[in-house]
């Protein structure tokens, strides 16, 4: 359905509104310190529809249940480990989403068919205050199309949400630029990662004996097996361009390049590759975290310069790198070329 989508800032007045407008039963895609959500009250089942309506995303996949404290989490879910709690106190509010058995106050439609409930506390003071005004429990999945890459910044969620939703509110750059770490739990000392964030397995270990990474995080799931998360089986964050990561030497990744070079093909590499690079290229940043902050927003640049074949340079895997590859091996759908 075609209506238009109000532009909204970072201010009191705003901000009621941008609340008010979720509280009624409408969509509003909200500044959040990983991406920019696609927020709707997580127990109005309409509201919910119309978020995988505006996404375009498969009925499957469940949203994320954002609340303004993690006390607030006993009202939606049946049992809260020890181990949350301990976690919680260190990691929220943050990028950290705990899956928890669901009670009956999360509809169906929200945890995507499951029994279980993603909860998250948001950092962001806009996306906290929005919360707190509205009095919702808010779901909220990355604000962009399913498939494409998450948004980090008001101008990309228009690029995909204009028409589609009642109101964004501008919140600048999100500041990790890719989404909360999800883990579930597997016993009373050990959790899961379902999908890597800024909150690293040596943070979590901080806290946990035990922290184990899901092998769908590096590797494609066979056919037939069950996702832990069912995220897990989309191809995820794709430019429109192909997109295949090399790993390997800078000069074994030149050599490649020199043999596969041709229009509208372009490297994405590190700030520190760029000196005397002899192909066109894009870069995303020195170190992870950097990489973690500009990847999305790289991506979805090539296609506006119309990349039509992007060769990465591989990242490390290391802390919030983990992260980055994870979601630069799922934009590749996982073609990885080792030089
Ligand atoms: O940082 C974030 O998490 C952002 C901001 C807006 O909060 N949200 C976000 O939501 O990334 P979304 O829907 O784009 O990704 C949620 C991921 C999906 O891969 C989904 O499968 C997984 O989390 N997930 C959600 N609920 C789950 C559950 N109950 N069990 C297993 N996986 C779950
Ligand atoms: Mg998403």
């Amino acid at each position: 359905m075609e209506r238009d989508t109000v532009l909204l800032k970072d201010s009191g007045e705003d901000i009621a509104a941008a609340a008010e407008l979720i509280r009624s039963g409408n969509v509003v895609a909200v500044p959040t310190e990983t991406v920019y959500g696609l927020c709707a009250d997580a127990v109005n089942e309409a509201a919910v529809r119309a978020v995988f309506a505006a996404k375009g995303r498969p009925a499957d996949n469940p949203l994320i249940v954002h609340l303004s404290d993690f006390s607030e989490a006993v009202k939606y879910t049946k049992s809260i480990p020890e181990l949350a709690y301990r976690l919680a106190e260190r990691f929220c509010p943050g990028p950290l989403t705990m899956v928890l058995p669901k009670n009956d106050r999360i509809p169906m439609i929200t945890s995507g068919g499951l029994e279980t409930v993603g909860i998250r506390v948001p950092s962001h003071p806009v996306m906290h205050r929005i919360i707190q005004l509205s009095g919702c429990a808010i779901a909220a999945p990355s604000a962009n199309i399913s498939g494409l890459p998450s948004p980090t910044c008001a101008a990309h969620v228009m690029d995909d949400m204009k028409g589609r939703i009642a109101a964004v509110v501008d919140g600048g750059e999100s500041r990790f630029g890719v989404e909360s770490t999800v883990i579930s739990f597997e016993g009373e000392n050990s959790v899961r990662i379902l999908r890597p964030g800024a909150v690293t397995r040596k943070m979590l270990l901080e806290i946990c004996e035990e922290v184990i990474v899901d092998p769908a995080i590096l590797k494609e799931l066979e056919e037939g097996s069950i996702a832990a998360s069912p995220g897990m089986k989309y191809k995820h964050y794709s430019p429109k361009a192909d997109v295949v990561m090399v790993e390997g030497e800078l000069d074994r990744f030149i050599e490649y390049i020199s043999e596969n070079y041709g229009e509208n093909v372009y490297s994405l590499i590190f700030d520190g590759d760029a000196d005397n690079f002899p192909y066109r290229y894009v870069t995303y940043g020195a170190d992870s975290e950097e990489q973690a902050h500009f990847l999305f927003q790289r991506l979805r640049e090539l296609d506006e310069i119309g990349a039509d074949k992007v060769y990465v340079r591989a990242p490390s895997k290391d802390g919030v790198g983990l992260a980055v590859y994870n979601r630069l091996i799922r934009a590749a759908g996982f073609e990885v070329i080792r030089v």
